[in-house]
């Protein structure tokens, strides 16, 4: 029998020892290649002969490019489309998609707007399907900004991670990232943009230290990083009201002075100064958001190798 497909969706379905092998492994092969030309293979050309499929229903700058160039240094090729080109776009089943994939390349990328779409291409799918944001997640993401955390202020175990403003899909990954890799978490939203509630249950189950509230000084006090993203989300459709509603959860140069004197400070990307954040802080000496891009590509190196067991 052969063994079932590594998907990479959620972390719910991963063992915090898997996550933490993927980010001691991209620690790894990011040192190994230090000053290395970017297009140089790394030297176990953990994918050689495999191609990943990348599928995008909505835009992307750093998750298609990073995939891309992380597929080259592990020796591999990829197909890229946008979902609206696909057959996919005009109502073939993701059921037929992912079976026809299966049959063509090694792994699947998709950026989806229903994370149950993520879900169906992978049970569907004989090889690896890896979750590049949905509505309901964006694991990729958080295991770069934990990447770029630990290089800075050493192992997250035990350290506190303030997030503030919309309680989102990047949120979510956090609230599930929290107890598999043993940090707290301090969630400031307004109630209309409050965390996902079973997301919540499901990290108190597992013994999480995750704490909300609507006041982001009380989840900054004394935090080890503060991190914001996006009031408006793609597919968000209710902007001003968001606009309004998060307002007060800007993150400042007064709210990072409620946080450890060396807190740092993480966003995703694309960010909108002068809303979820000011360009005093995003721009500032804690700011890490240029390595926590640039860690999107060995991150996800890692995630790869671990989907082609590799890791
Ligand atoms: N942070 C992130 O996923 O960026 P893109 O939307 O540009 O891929
Ligand atoms: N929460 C944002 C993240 C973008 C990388 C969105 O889903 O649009």
């Amino acid at each position: 029998m052969s063994q079932p497909p590594r998907h990479f969706l959620d972390f719910w379905k991963l063992e915090g020892s898997d996550l933490r092998a993927i980010l001691e492994d991209a620690k790894a092969r990011k040192a190994a290649r230090l000053g290395w030309p970017r297009g140089r293979p790394d030297a176990d050309r953990a994918a050689e002969g495999r191609t990943l499929a990348m599928i995008f229903e909505k835009n992307s700058t750093r998750t298609r490019f990073s995939f891309d160039a992380a597929m080259r240094q592990l020796g591999g090729d990829v197909i890229i489309s946008n979902a609206a080109d696909m057959q996919l776009g005009r109502g073939e089943p993701i059921e037929d998609t992912a079976r026809v994939l299966s049959r063509m390349v090694d792994a699947v990328m998709i950026r989806a707007n229903r994370h149950e779409d993520v879900e169906r291409l992978a049970l569907s799918s004989t090889i690896p399907v890896i979750n590049g944001l949905s509505d309901k997640g964006h694991p990729c993401q958080i295991l770069a900004d934990l990447l770029t955390f630990e290089e800075h202020r050493g192992p997250v175990a035990g350290k506190t991670i303030a997030w503030v403003g919309d309680g989102n899909n990047v949120c979510a990954s956090f609230i599930q990232a929290a107890p598999k890799l043993g940090f707290k978490l301090r969630i400031a939203a307004p109630a209309v943009y409050y965390p996902d509630l079973a997301e919540l249950a499901r990290a108190a189950e597992l013994q999480g230290d995750v704490v909300t509230t609507h006041d982001p000084r009380e989840a900054v006090a004394g935090a080890d990083c503060v991190v914001t993203d996006t009031w408006v989300s793609m597919g968000d459709t209710d902007h001003d009201e968001r606009l309004e509603a998060l307002e007060p959860f800007q993150v400042d140069e007064a709210l990072m002075e409620e946080a450890k004197r060396d807190a740092v400070f993480l966003h995703c990307l694309p960010a909108h100064r002068g809303e979820e954040v000011t360009d005093a802080v995003i721009d500032g000496p804690q700011s890490l958001i240029w390595d926590e891009a640039e860690n999107r590509l060995h991150a996800q190196k890692s995630i790869l190798a671990w989907c082609f067991g590799a890791i």
